[in-house]
């Protein structure tokens, strides 16, 4: 998998994917715990966005990374409830000038800085930020003792680290090498965890929203056009029956920097 160009297909996903079809679906499933004004492209409801901003321990003050922002919503809700200055970076072009156009929406320009930037090297210095948090995206790292070790190396000691992502009893095909349990991971990196969690309804939440993408494909097309609803319908398909098998949960991971 190290030679597939992630940079380029999470581009293309970005520009070519559905985003009124997907917020209906999104919104049916998830109800009031949809976190709407994020619009994220992951499985972050409102409440885990608020686990983030109260976890993350951040004052006005301090700074945070987004790692594997995408669009840049999650990061700039964390932003808005804690006051502190964000740097999201992505290694997608397409979803930071997205990030970037939501920081002015959100009235945050001057306080959240989006650049490019990946697992793999960040471009911050040591010590550099107070906290990080991910979205749903180390799963995509190629390598991910090597992607924590750059996370605990940016942070400040004490600084904490929250994500969500998830175990797998084996690598499914299309991914990178992935874990089974992300914890000695993390020692190593230097970190000390304080949570490891199940999140809430994540398998019924990936089945819902799958088989509701799936079962709207005349608005899909009206949205999209027929190929590229079609390869929409096609690609969440082989994700139901190749990777969800595969998964065993889906963590939110709360860790200090030791
Ligand atoms: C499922 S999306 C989640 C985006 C965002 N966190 C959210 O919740 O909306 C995964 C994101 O990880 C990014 N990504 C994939 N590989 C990456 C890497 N090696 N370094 C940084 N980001 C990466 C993708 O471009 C994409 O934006």
């Amino acid at each position: 998998m190290s030679d597939v160009d992630w940079a380029r297909i999470f581009d293309r996903s970005f520009t070519e994917q559905s985003r009124s079809t997907r917020q209906r679906v999104w919104r049916e499933v998830y109800g009031q715990d949809y976190a709407e004004h994020a619009e994220p492209y992951s499985y972050v409801s409102r409440t885990e966005l608020e686990q983030f901003a109260e976890h993350l321990q951040i004052r006005p003050s301090d700074t945070f990374v987004d790692l594997g922002c995408g669009r840049g919503g999650p990061g700039l809700l964390v932003a808005l409830r804690t006051g502190a200055r964000l740097i999201g970076l992505d290694i997608s072009a397409v979803a930071l000038a997205d990030a970037e156009q939501r920081a002015e929406k959100f009235g945050l320009a001057g306080r959240a800085d989006f650049r490019r930037g990946g697992f793999a090297a960040t471009g911050l210095a040591d010590s550099r930020v107070h906290a990080v948090m991910s979205v749903d995206a180390l799963t995509f790292a190629l390598n991910k003792q090597q992607a924590l070790t750059e996370m605990a190396r940016i942070l400040a000691p004490g600084g904490r680290l929250v994500f969500t992502s998830w175990d797998y009893k084996r690598t499914p095909d299309n991914r990178p090498p992935q874990v089974q349990d992300h914890r000695p991971l993390l020692e190593r990196a230097g970190f000390h965890v304080l949570a490891y969690k199940e999140t809430i309804d994540w398998k019924h939440r990936w089945q819902a929203t799958s088989h509701g993408m799936i079962t709207r494909r005349d608005e899909l097309i009206e949205e999209l056009g027929e190929e590229r609803a079609d390869a929409t319908i096609a690609e969440l398909q082989r994700q139901l029956d190749n990777q969800l098998p595969l998964a065993t949960r889906r963590i939110l991971v709360i860790a200090t920097r030791r």
